[in-house]
């Protein structure tokens, strides 16, 4: 079985983008046993391992550094129940296109508006791809997995995907710990379409004069891509790089549809809410053709960034980048991408790294607080994380609005919160900057939630005064949980009595306020690159880590760099403690910025 895996291969071929990228494993399976056989070896068991399927929708930020699984279950079996029903269950390697021509050639209608979308059936489920008006969901029936977890094969209905907008119950809280073996479509025998509402396909009956059959609809659809979108085979991308954005009508209307003179084009939404086309946005920000290197938003449909020939992952990420600057600064809306980022390096930037009264402290005369090295001014502890392409920030401290500016922050994915004292709470409502057009996830343990709820009171009322911070608060427990498939593993500490959390996030940890860590905790925090841990200052304090508890920390569980936050201005100036540490252990300090490749 181990000529399944193969090492250092090669797969810019398995991705619609053609950005050259190795994998350090690759392995394909035919059968289930095949799965189980690669699920068996050393070299699935102790690397990450990635699922893909026709890699139409990722971008490889850098080669991967585990095992890439791919499928080739094939098969299209199909059971009528019925003269209004029939069930089509699909190999999860299937091609997405074979199969909704297959569907279009018996007359099976329910597909054909999606004809050509790259892709295999899989992904379909996971990714509930859709176009011109349907989406996957409205045909999934149900979608079998293998269970990494228990080692079984599971059924998941439609209603139990959790399907939205190109989005899934695979891409969250179970993301990665299924395997998408088949996936079963209910469709109807018919020989007419029957969604023809999205506009290019409203007027194609009139064009006809008859009400246009499968095939010419799937016609249609293929000449409508064919002439906006670029052919994979010629042009590498990844389809749409973002998704259309939504919004509150409210915030549409009063800040977003003032800033252009005619109308912008937007489509209603349940629960008072508008979607507005990106390619739309990006087009009229002016960025049509921009280029960075080989990366070139694509004149024919904005909503793409192409690969000219010879573009890197960076040169893709640096437009992206600029596409987001740019749409923001004009429409006051933040894109984001629809497109998986696949990236395990992490970037950490301090913004904080002072206890709850900062350093300087007002009105004290010491030489710390009196210095005048920038190393020795310490706003309150709070740190952003980047990474996956997610900016997510732990703790908002007093100082937040401060922080945002100085290290111009344009983009909060999420915030985590470690505990509920004010120094890491008490810029919250600065967060309102970031849920103008979307809510501001916030992960936090059941107890601080509700402390929350109280301290915020005005946040959390059913009519709160317009302009609010907007929270949609997640209570977390002591388990890994996923931000939109990112893993972060919640550390359980204790701030003198009072239990709270430290988080880490791949190859790197974050713990504040921490007097005391039970043993049972620590295995979380094996195999760290960085880990920013809490040390007041060099004497014992009843609810923080002094410097000798924090080293104690730091040699159990041998991360390979340690930074110390959390500091008061009885450590003294930093360039007097810095070479007390040791090699491997320095002090943060604000605007630190720390890259795990
Ligand atoms: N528009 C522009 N400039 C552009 C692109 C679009 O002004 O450069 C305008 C169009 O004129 C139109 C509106 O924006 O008024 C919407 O454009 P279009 O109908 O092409 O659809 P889209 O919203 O840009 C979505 C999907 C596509 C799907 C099409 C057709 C997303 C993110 N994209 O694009 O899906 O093919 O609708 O249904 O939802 C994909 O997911 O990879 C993909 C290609």
């Amino acid at each position: 079985m181990k000529e399944l895996i193969r090492k250092d291969v090669d797969i810019t071929a398995m991705t619609t983008f053609g950005i050259p990228v190795k994998a350090r494993y690759f392995a394909e399976y035919s059968s289930l046993a095949e799965l189980q056989a690669i699920m068996r070896t050393p070299e699935y068991q102790q690397n990450e391992a990635l699922h893909i399927g026709g890699g139409s929708n990722l971008l490889f930020v850098n080669n991967f550094d585990g095992i890439v699984l791919h499928s080739r279950i094939k098969g299209i079996k199909e059971y009528r129940k019925n003269d209004d029903t029939i069930y089509i269950i699909a190999g999860a390697g299937e091609k997405w296109s074979d199969l909704v021509d297959y569907c279009v050639g018996r007359g099976y209608a329910g597909m054909e508006n999606m004809a050509g979308i790259p892709g295999e059936a899989g992904a379909s489920a996971i990714q509930n791809v859709g176009a011109y008006g349907v989406e996957a969901k409205d045909v999934i029936f149900s979608v079998e997995c293998y269970d990494r977890l228990s080692h079984r094969v599971v059924r998941f209905t439609n209603d139990e995907c959790k399907f939205a907008y190109r989005d899934s119950i695979f891409k969250h809280e179970a993301r990665g710990r299924y395997f998408v073996l088949r996936v079963s479509y209910r469709l109807t025998p018919s020989p007419i379409a029957s969604t023809l509402e999205y506009g290019p396909l409203r007027s194609l009956g009139d064009t006809l004069g008859h009400r246009p059959t499968l095939r010419e609809v799937r016609d249609e659809v293929i000449r409508l891509r064919d002439s906006k979108l670029p052919d994979p085979s010629v042009i590498g991308s990844a389809g749409s790089f973002f998704k259309n954005p939504v919004m509150p009508r409210r915030y549409f209307e009063k800040t977003v549809a003032p800033l252009w003179p005619e109308e912008i084009p937007h489509y209603d939404l349940p629960g008072d809410m508008v979607k507005v086309p990106a390619g739309w946005l990006i087009e009229h920000a002016g960025l049509k053709g921009k280029r960075i290197g080989g990366a070139e938003v694509y004149p024919k449909q904005c909503l793409v960034i192409a690969n000219t020939g010879n573009a890197s992952a960076a040169s893709v990420t640096g437009l992206c980048d600029l596409i987001r600057k740019t749409v923001h600064s004009r429409f006051r809306i933040l894109l984001h991408p629809e497109v998986n980022f696949i990236d395990t390096s992490v970037h950490i930037e301090v913004l904080g790294s002072g206890t709850s009264r900062g350093v300087p402290e007002p009105a004290c005369p010491c030489d710390v607080c009196t210095s005048s090295d920038p190393k020795d001014k310490r706003l309150r502890a709070s740190v952003l994380v980047r990474t996956h392409g997610l900016n997510i920030l732990i703790d908002a401290s007093p100082d937040l609005r401060t922080q945002l500016i100085r290290s111009q922050i344009t983009d909060i994915d999420a915030t985590l919160i470690t505990h509920q004292h004010y120094d890491h709470v008490g810029g919250l409502d600065d967060l309102r900057a970031f849920c103008l057009d979307k809510d501001m996830p916030l992960y936090a343990s059941a107890a601080v939630a509700a402390d929350l709820r109280k301290r915020l009171d005005y946040a959390f009322r059913p009519h709160p005064y317009p302009g609010v911070p907007v929270f949609d608060v997640h209570e977390i427990g002591d388990h890994t949980f996923y931000i939109d498939g990112l893993a972060v593993t919640p550390i359980a500490v204790k701030h003198a009595s009072l239990p709270i959390l430290g988080f880490r996030i791949g190859r790197f940890a974050y713990i504040t306020d921490a007097k005391t860590i039970e043993e049972s905790e620590l295995e979380k925090l094996t195999g760290l690159d960085v880990l920013i841990v809490n040390a007041l200052r060099f004497e014992p304090h009843f609810s923080h880590f002094d410097v000798q508890e924090a080293l104690a920390l730091i040699e159990r569980v041998k991360p390979r760099q340690a930074w110390l936050t959390h500091i008061c201005h009885d450590m003294g100036r930093h360039e007097d403690v810095a070479p007390r540490l040791p090699e491997n252990v320095h002090l943060a300090y604000d605007g630190l910025k720390i890259l795990i490749p």
